[in-house]
C-alpha cells in the first residue's frame, strides 16, 4: 500500500512549480523604469481574471434566464453583479474604493452638500476666515464616465485640498450606463456655472478658480472651461492629468500602442466599445469604430487637421503609415456624430478657439492609449504661444494616480500628486 502524505520535499517541489506557472502566467515585458512592474501584472492578470469568469457567468446566465422565466425575474432582480459593468465597479471597489481612508493629519473641514442641484463635496482649508475669499479647485473624477465618484476619490480630493490649501469641490455627475450623455456634462456644467455665478456666496475669489480632473474628469474640465469662457467667465486655471481628449481619432500610436495590451487589464477594446455605446444611448457600436468608421468622410476631412499626427506630434511618436480611413459606416455615422462636437472632443476646435484658454497644466502619461491626443494639444498651445505647463510622467499608467493606498499602493501615485499640486500652487 502506498502511502497518501506527500513529503515535505514534493510538497515543496509542487509549489515552486506552481509559483512558477503563474509568474509565466502574469508575465507581460515592461520597460526597466516602471515603478513597482509586479504588482502591475498582479493587477492586470487580476482584472482580466475576473473579467473572464463573469463573462462565463454572463453566458450561463443568459442561458439560464432564456430556459427559465422564473429565473430571470429572481436573478434579474438580485444578481445583478452578473452584468459587465457591476463586476467592473465591484472590482474597482475592492482594488480602490474601499482603501480610502483619510489621514487625519489634514488641516481640513469635509462636508457634503448640494450645488446646482447637483451633490458635491467640499474640502475646505481650515485657516481661512469668515471674511476671506479662498482660491478654488472644481475637481471631476475620471473612470470613463462609468465607474469612480466622489468616495473612491476621497484621498486625491483631499489630498489636492491639503497641499494646495484651495478649497476643493468634488462633483457627484451622474454616470454610465445608467445615464447616457450628456447627463455628466450637464451636472458638472451646473456646478461650475453655479459657482461662477455666485462665487461670493460660497466666499470663493472668483479670479481663482481652477477646474480639474483626470481622464474623463479631464474632458469634463475642458469642455466645461471653454463653455465658461464662451458665456464670458474667466476661469484662472486648467489642471488635466491624462485627459480624454477626443472621440474622433482611434488610430493614433499610443491607441495602437496600448490599447492591445490593456492597460490595468480593462482598458481595452471590448469596453472602450462598450463605454461609448454606453456613453450614445445603447446605440450599436461595431469594432470597425476602431478604424474611425464612425465618423463621416465630410468630418474626417474637417477635423483631421484639428489633430493630424504628423503635424503635431513629436518625432518619436509619429505612426509610421499615414492611415486616415476614408470609408465610413453609416450604422454608426449618424447615432455617433455627437462625438466629434466640442462637448465631448475639446480638442476638436479651431486654434481661435483654443486661443481663449487660460493657464494650462497639462499631466501625461506613457503608458497610456491617450497619450498622444495630450501631445498633440500640447503642442498645438505651444505653437499659439499658450501659457501652458507639460509635464509627462514616462514611467506611468493611465489611472495610476488614484493609487494612493492599500495594497495596490503605487508609491509613484503619490509623486504624481505632488507634482500636480506643486503646479497648482505655483499658477492658482
Ligand atoms: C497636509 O499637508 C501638510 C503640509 O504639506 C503635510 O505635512 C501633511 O502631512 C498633509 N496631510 C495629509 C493628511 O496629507
Ligand atoms: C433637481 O434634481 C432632482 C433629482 O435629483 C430633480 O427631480 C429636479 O427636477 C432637479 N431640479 C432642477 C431645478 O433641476
Ligand atoms: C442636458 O441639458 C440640456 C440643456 O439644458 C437639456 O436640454 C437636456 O435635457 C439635459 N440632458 C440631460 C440628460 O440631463
Ligand atoms: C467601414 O464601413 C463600411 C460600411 O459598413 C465598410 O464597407 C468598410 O469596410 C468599413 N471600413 C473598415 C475600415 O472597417
Amino acid at each position: 500500500m502506498t502511502t497518501t502524505k506527500r513529503s515535505y520535499s514534493q510538497n515543496l517541489a509542487l509549489l515552486s512549480i506552481g509559483f512558477i506557472l503563474f509568474i509565466a502566467l502574469i508575465y507581460q515585458p515592461l520597460p526597466q523604469d516602471f515603478p513597482q512592474p509586479w504588482k502591475y501584472r498582479v493587477i492586470c492578470f487580476g482584472s482580466k481574471l475576473v473579467t473572464k469568469i463573469v463573462c462565463k457567468l454572463e453566458n450561463i446566465y443568459l442561458f439560464l434566464a432564456n430556459a427559465n422565466v422564473l429565473f430571470q425575474s429572481y436573478v434579474l432582480e438580485n444578481l445583478n453583479l452578473l452584468k459587465r459593468i457591476e463586476a467592473i465597479r465591484l472590482l474597482y471597489y475592492i482594488s480602490i474604493g474601499c482603501f480610502q481612508i483619510r489621514n487625519p493629519q489634514h488641516q481640513l473641514k469635509i462636508y457634503d452638500m448640494i450645488v446646482g442641484n447637483v451633490s458635491v463635496r467640499v474640502y475646505q482649508p481650515l485657516e481661512y476666515g469668515s471674511q476671506d475669499l479662498m482660491p478654488a479647485i472644481i475637481h471631476f473624477h475620471g473612470g470613463g464616465f462609468m465607474i469612480g465618484c466622489i468616495d473612491t476619490y476621497d484621498v486625491v480630493t483631499y489630498t489636492i485640498a491639503n497641499q494646495t490649501r484651495a478649497i476643493v469641490l468634488s462633483v457627484e455627475y451622474r454616470r454610465i450606463p445608467e445615464h447616457s450623455f450628456p447627463s455628466a456634462l450637464n451636472d458638472s456644467m451646473s456646478v461650475a456655472f453655479e459657482i461662477f455665478h455666485n462665487a461670493l456666496r460660497y466666499k470663493i475669489d472668483i479670479n481663482r478658480i481652477a477646474l480639474a480632473g483626470d481622464s474623463a474628469g479631464g474632458n469634463l474640465a475642458l469642455v466645461i472651461t471653454q463653455h465658461l469662457i464662451r458665456d464670458g467667465f474667466k476661469p484662472k486655471l486648467t489642471c488635466l492629468m491624462y485627459p480624454v481628449l477626443q472621440f474622433f481619432d482611434f488610430t493614433l500610436p499610443s491607441y495602437q500602442q496600448y490599447l492591445p495590451r490593456g492597460i490595468l487589464g480593462i482598458i481595452n477594446q471590448e469596453n472602450l466599445v462598450y463605454v461609448i455605446s454606453q456613453l450614445s444611448g445603447r446605440v450599436l457600436v461595431t469594432h470597425d469604430m476602431m478604424q474611425n468608421n464612425h465618423t463621416s468622410i465630410n468630418n474626417k476631412q474637417r477635423l483631421y487637421p484639428y489633430l493630424n499626427p504628423q503635424e503635431y506630434l513629436p518625432k518619436h511618436y509619429q505612426p509610421t503609415v499615414k492611415s486616415l480611413d476614408m470609408t465610413e459606416n453609416p450604422l454608426m455615422t449618424k447615432t455617433l456624430e455627437y462625438l466629434t462636437t466640442p462637448d465631448i472632443s475639446p480638442l476638436l476646435v479651431s486654434d481661435q478657439e483654443l486661443q481663449k484658454l487660460p493657464i494650462i497644466l497639462l499631466f501625461t502619461a506613457e503608458f497610456d492609449i491617450l497619450r498622444d491626443e495630450g501631445f498633440i494639444f500640447a503642442e498645438r498651445l505651444k505653437r499659439l504661444n499658450k501659457q501652458l505647463y507639460h509635464y509627462h510622467f514616462n514611467s506611468a499608467f493611465h489611472g495610476s494616480h488614484v493609487l494612493l493606498n492599500g495594497p495596490l499602493k503605487f508609491d509613484y501615485a503619490w509623486i504624481m500628486i505632488e507634482k500636480t499640486t506643486e503646479a497648482i500652487r505655483k499658477y492658482l
